[in-house]
């Protein structure tokens, strides 16, 4: 079968296509997938240049990929709520014990996949997963956001930000977010309430006295962004930070987000899509052959909500 893959660490933008790579075997709980999208994630181009390698040791060749959408051609022993000729969407991957999506077969633990939603192609289910999902995870099961509160969202044109910002508008926030300045009219469009130009303006200058904070870029950005709840507030991040001195020093609450996905987020964020309420935002698909591309544009064309490659 055809994989991109590598056999050491390289440029992502370098990938090439493997016409000859072996089809992964799959274990109890597990599924094999015909995969007919991907959507690419930052974490994919970081395992393939290397930059977690001092957390995690790659098996070469690897291939790498976690979002996913296709059809499900085999099912492991124990699985019982997708079968073989679904319509799916999810995350595969190495990092989920299963094999990268960036090939024409992967092997995906079942726990992180799902019907796909009806209303979506292939490609749009694809941009879906890692970012809808956990957006959704942080908003309604770790922030617990309710109707009237404030929160802010940064990178709210990014894959996790696009949705982070429509799910929270559906549960009734005021939603602040922070974009680059040519994404003002576009995140606006998509039901934000305040919009801070991260490039131009500082945004403890201009929003305080927040319910909560979901960060998706760390550093900086997350450290002044306790400055800006009240007390009591709740703030999390996607980059695995902590800072224990400022959550007594401000008075708040950080919690901790996590890898797992519930059923109650497939099936929630699924029919919030199906009823049109929250919109795929996928900003460029890419064919197979032009996985290299679709990596350059990834990392650094400055893509509004996912970039897809298309697999068949
Ligand atoms: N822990 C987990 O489970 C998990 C899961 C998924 C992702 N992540 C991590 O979460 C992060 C975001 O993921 P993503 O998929 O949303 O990435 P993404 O699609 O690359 O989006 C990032 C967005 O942030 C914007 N941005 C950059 N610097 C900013 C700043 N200082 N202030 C505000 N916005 C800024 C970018 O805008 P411009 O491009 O216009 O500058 C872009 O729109 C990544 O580091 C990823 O590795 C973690």
């Amino acid at each position: 079968m055809k994989a991109a893959q590598i056999t050491r660490y390289i440029p992502a933008k370098d990938i090439e296509i493997n016409e000859d790579a072996s089809q992964p075997p799959i274990d109890a709980g597990f599924v094999l997938v015909e995969i007919k999208a991907v959507a690419l994630n930052p974490i994919d181009w970081k395992m393939v240049e290397g930059e977690l390698s001092r957390f995690m040791q790659l098996p070469f060749p690897f291939t790498p990929g976690s979002d996913f959408a296709g059809i499900v051609r085999e099912v492991g022993a124990e699985v019982k709520h997708i079968k073989k000729g679904d319509e799916v969407y999810g995350m595969a991957g190495y990092n989920r014990n299963g094999s990268g999506s960036l090939a024409e077969l992967a092997a995906a633990n079942a726990s992180f996949v799902w019907k796909k939603p009806a209303s979506l192609s292939f490609e749009q289910a694809a941009a879906v997963p890692m970012t809808g999902l956990r957006a959704w995870h942080v908003l309604v099961e770790v922030l617990q956001v309710k109707a009237g509160q404030r929160i802010l969202i940064h990178g709210g044109a990014g894959g996790i930000g696009t949705f982070a910002v429509q799910v929270a508008k559906h549960l009734g926030a005021h939603v602040a977010t922070t974009v680059s300045g040519k994404d003002k009219d576009y995140i606006t469009d998509l039901g934000a309430d305040v919009v801070i130009d991260y490039q131009k303006e500082d945004f403890i200058k201009i929003i305080r006295d927040y319910d909560a904070v979901f960060d998706t870029i760390g550093g900086e950005t997350f450290e002044k962004s306790f400055a800006v709840l009240k007390p009591g507030g709740k703030i999390t991040t996607m980059l695995w930070e902590r800072h224990p001195e400022l959550v007594q020093k401000y008075g708040v609450m950080y919690v901790e987000q996590s890898e797992s996905v519930s059923p109650q987020s497939f099936m929630g964020l699924g029919a919030l899509i199906d009823q049109g309420i929250i919109k795929v935002q996928v900003a460029k698909t890419f064919l197979f052959d032009e996985v290299g591309d679709a990596f350059d544009y990834q990392k650094d064309g400055h893509p509004r909500g996912k970039v897809v490659v298309k697999i068949k």
